[in-house]
């Protein structure tokens, strides 16, 4: 089936960023064995799906600017009617050429010396660095090839560039079509949310209420998780990425869930805090207060041209007014942010880039200048307050009480759009969907 035009427009803005002199080798994921015969569940690497759609192993995209034969080249497996028995149809090197747009098309075990003669004459070689050792062994061989060629007048590439430097600056602002699919990620998630609301009872066990979560996810197409479910009940809400997942849920306890589907390569990152018996304590929901309107308000100075530690340096003095209004910290507000004092409460930053990966890349700081926020950009708005046990000088009634609540947020031309609708945060309207249990 032919994929969608966006991938294209991509392969088109990278050849001219590369320029005539350079040329770009991005290598796709690579099989992980697990046991005996059996492999890992196969995701291709982020920019290599970026550029091509392409969702086999054992392949590698060739991107040369200028080339009068064509600038695409995919390097993928050819048909193997024994293997096809097994695994099914793979694209072979018509289906490169007819359904993913590229200009040409090898078997891959011809990568080697096709992908040498084409770099030959180039001054820098973009590749994915730091995907696998293997790719950058091969890399070093083929330019080693070349300078053994160097006295028959072969020009050798001298620089190599992690072509992450350009791809990342591009997948932090998103396409319509990644909106699109990080939206339908984000509505499949919020569905999932709600389940585990709606399903939660005392007495269960942290991971029932996780099979929750991983139904909604099946049902809704997705295909794996972004990352490992987090579902937190009592002390662990305060353990910031708990996965064990077997607590017995306990009455007057909180549970706080962290989790998101991976839908077709893309991620999503929701987290909720309800109460596990359906009702918040007076301290839970002082606490739950704090962090709900930290987020609110720090999702609402979302726009372009404002930079992203604004959001983080908002979120710390907010929680640190609440933390003082509520008793928990005592002092100025101005010195206890200048000292810190809310990192045993509030220890990680605001936020990240969201995408193809949950942490996506694209940097935070250039040079000494943190990033100023552009309309297409993703980012997750996420504080938290975490009251462990072990914290000195801390009544104990806010003992163990540990709150996270997480959006998806997309910059737009003249403000945001919180992609994360669906699933209730505010304590009256959980209450009254958990009393509908
Ligand atoms: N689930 C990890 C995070 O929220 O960043
Ligand atoms: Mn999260
Ligand atoms: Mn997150």
């Amino acid at each position: 089936m032919k994929i969608g035009n966006e991938f294209e427009k991509r392969r088109r803005y990278l050849l001219d960023q590369l320029g005539n002199s350079s040329i770009g080798v991005v290598f796709a994921a690579k099989e992980i064995k697990r046991n005996g015969e059996g492999y890992y569940p196969f995701r291709q690497d982020s920019d290599f799906f970026y550029l091509t759609g392409f969702t086999e192993t054992d392949a590698i995209a060739v991107f040369a600017p200028g080339r009068e034969e064509g600038e695409y080249i995919l390097f993928n497996r050819p048909h193997d009617p024994e293997l096809e028995v097994w695994v099914g149809p793979c694209a072979g090197q018509e289906g490169a050429v007819r359904d993913y747009g590229a200009d040409q098309s090898f078997a891959i075990r011809d990568a080697g010396k096709i992908i040498t003669s084409i770099i030959s004459g180039r001054e820098r070689v973009f590749y994915n660095a730091g995907g696998h050792p293997a790719f950058d062994h091969r890399i070093m061989n083929w330019i080693k090839r070349l300078e053994s060629k160097g006295r028959q007048g072969v020009n050798v590439p001298t620089d190599l560039v992690n072509i992450g430097k350009i791809t990342h600056e591009m997948r932090l602002r998103k396409d319509e079509a990644e909106i699109a699919t990080l939206k339908r990620a984000a509505d499949i998630t919020a569905a999932a949310h709600l389940r585990t609301m709606q399903h939660c009872q005392v007495g269960m066990l942290e991971y029932e209420l996780e099979a929750e979560l991983m139904y909604e996810f099946v049902r809704g197409g997705g295909q794996d998780t972004a990352f490992e479910n987090i579902v937190a009940s009592g002390a662990s809400s305060c353990v910031l990425h708990y996965t064990e997942n077997n607590r017995r849920i306990e009455n007057g306890k909180l549970v706080m869930i962290d989790a998101g589907v991976e839908y077709n390569h893309y991620a999503a990152d929701i987290s909720r805090t309800f109460p596990a018996n359906g009702k918040f304590s007076e301290e839970q929901k002082a606490i739950y207060q704090a962090v709900l309107e930290t987020q609110e308000a720090v999702i609402g100075m979302v726009r372009p041209g404002i930079a992203w530690i604004d959001l983080q340096h908002a979120s710390e003095r907010l929680i640190t007014e609440k933390l003082v209004a509520l008793g928990i910290l005592q002092g100025k507000v101005e010195s206890l942010v200048a000292a810190g004092a809310y990192k045993p409460f509030y220890m990680h930053r605001i936020g990240h880039w969201i995408g193809l990966d949950d942490h996506d890349v694209g940097k935070y700081k250039i040079g000494e200048m943190w990033r100023i926020l552009e309309p297409g950009m993703t980012l997750t708005i996420e504080p938290g307050i975490y009251i462990r046990d072990d914290i000195p000088g801390v009544d104990k009634k806010w003992h163990d009480i540990g709150i996270r609540i997480e959006d998806e947020v997309l910059v737009t031309e003249d403000g945001y759009e919180v992609l994360t609708v669906g699933v209730p945060k505010r304590v009256g309207e959980i209450e009254a969907l958990m009393a509908n249990r």
